[in-house]
């Protein structure tokens, strides 16, 4: 009994590995860049592009994967993205300059963005309703992992060149390894069973709902039929997305853009240089400050994992907004009234409390939701446009932060005013905009939609 919930618990941390990569590519440049830039003589916009090509690539991957996923299936994308994982980790290990190193991150971008379009419906299509919170929070999990590994990587090789080999492609070379374990998971995981039933594949959606649900209360075969009473609904392809399902696209786009706008990957990406620029901080000790934030960022969305089935996901969401409007509207009003010195240490404990707020609320909750909102026959479209929203929004952050960071001469209090004011709209957002998905199935939440939209029909 026990070792059968432990290979479904293998499914879901199998399934999520996407989001480990997305966190260690994402996060393993902020060590590796100023070690690339030396290394092949590069100027500060070459640096800065380095950096957010890979944002550059996720969003054209995720913008493409979606209908592919619709007609394909969520597994064999699954397993292109591995592949596309593998190449551009290998490719950037061994890049020979400016060009070939961004070739290589649009690679990988590419599979990010794939990757983060793709995983957020699969988790929610093998989920049952009443574990797909912590399922599917596996997924930011699995991010947050990825970005503490790539600090540790970071820390561990800096001025190591084991073999002979630079110390920062030893750094980017390391991605290589969860590439391999996600390339052999997705050959053995199961397609879902979701995909399978769109498509009439029903003797094998039985099959993997059966093996699914073993060690639950659910019943696989009132699940099948339900599944299968969606899958008959008459299909409008790409014209639901403006018809009935345009709440979700609604949703999903203000969700993502949202996400980044609260301005966390300032804080993930950055922080460090912000405490050297800022508050003096010495360059050697900024890499432990970027440790100190994967650790937090990684327990608190541990935190997630195990209340994410026990309240709303709305009330979640306004506790997290709540937390950093107040977290980071102090912040931005303290480095504006106090001297540097006297502002370092609060600033330094307000992050930990938004970076808290965050983790456990808007981190997990806006991919999880990504993967619920959808009606069947648009989920993968769907999650494109909403993950794309989220790649575009990230990288309207990371290229303008440095810039407002400037204008304010180096106060953080500037640019996190602004992040303080989104902080606000998202709560007004999740009043008027987010729907409850708690608690009830894929094809519940579809079913609701569909009412909602005929009845506003009706009425007009
Ligand atoms: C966001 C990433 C961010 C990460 C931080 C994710 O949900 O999409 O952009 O870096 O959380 O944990």
């Amino acid at each position: 009994m026990r070792a059968r919930h432990l290979s479904i618990f293998f499914i879901f941390v199998f399934g999520a590995l996407g989001g480990l990569l997305f966190g260690f590519d994402t996060g393993i440049i902020s060590g590796a860049s100023s070690l690339i830039e030396n290394d092949f003589s590069l100027n500060i916009e070459q640096t800065g592009f380095i950096t957010s090509s890979v944002l550059i690539g996720s969003s054209i991957g995720a913008l493409s994967i979606g209908t592919l996923s619709d007609r394909f299936g969520r597994k064999r994308l699954l397993l292109v993205a591995s592949i596309l994982f593998l190449l551009g980790s290998g490719l950037s290990m061994t890049a020979v300059g400016f060009a070939s190193m961004v070739t290589a991150r649009i690679i990988l971008g590419f599979a990010v963005g794939s990757a983060s379009a793709l995983t957020p419906a699969y988790l929610a299509e093998l989920a049952d309703a009443p574990h797909r919170g912590s399922l599917g929070t596996m997924f930011q999990l699995m991010i947050t992992a990825g970005i503490l590994l790539a600090y540790v990587s970071n820390l561990g090789f800096l001025h190591h060149n084991l073999l002979g080999i630079r110390d920062w492609r030893w750094m980017l070379g390391s991605a290589l390894i969860p590439a391999a374990i996600l390339f052999i998971g997705s050959l053995i995981l199961p397609e879902s069973p979701r995909y399978l039933v769109e498509k009439g594949n029903i003797d094998e959606a039985r099959n993997v709902l059966h093996e699914l649900r073993k060690n639950t209360n659910e019943d696989p075969d009132k699940e099948l039929t339900a599944i299968q009473k969606i899958a008959n609904q008459p299909k409008g392809g790409w014209k639901e997305l403006v018809t009935f399902a345009r709440p979700a696209v609604i949703v999903a786009i203000g969700l993502m853009l949202l996400q980044q706008l609260v301005g966390i990957n300032s804080v993930i990406y950055f922080l460090p240089q912000v405490f050297i620029k800022g508050f003096g901080f010495a360059e050697g000790n900024a890499i432990w400050i970027s440790v100190g934030i994967g650790i937090v960022n990684f327990l608190c969305t541990i935190l997630a994992y195990q209340i994410m089935d026990k309240f709303n996901r709305r009330t979640i969401l306004l506790f997290g907004s709540i937390v950093m409007a107040i977290s980071i509207g102090i912040l931005s009003v303290l480095n504006f009234t106090l001297t540097v010195q006297a502002a370092a240490v609060p600033t330094m404990i307000l992050i930990a409390i938004y970076i808290f707020g965050f983790a456990v609320s808007w981190g997990p909750i806006c991919w999880l939701m990504l993967g619920e909102i959808f009606p069947l026959n648009v989920r993968g479209v769907g999650n494109s446009i909403g993950s794309a929203a989220n790649w575009i929004g990230n990288f309207i952050v990371s290229q303008f932060f440095l810039v407002l960071l400037n204008m304010f001469h180096n106060n953080v209090g500037g640019p996190f005013a602004v992040f303080t004011f989104f902080a606000i709209l998202s709560i007004f957002f999740v009043i008027y905009m987010v729907p409850e998905t708690r608690g009830k199935t894929l094809e519940d939440i579809e079913m609701e939609m569909r009412q909602k939209a005929a009845l506003k029909k009706s009425a007009n």
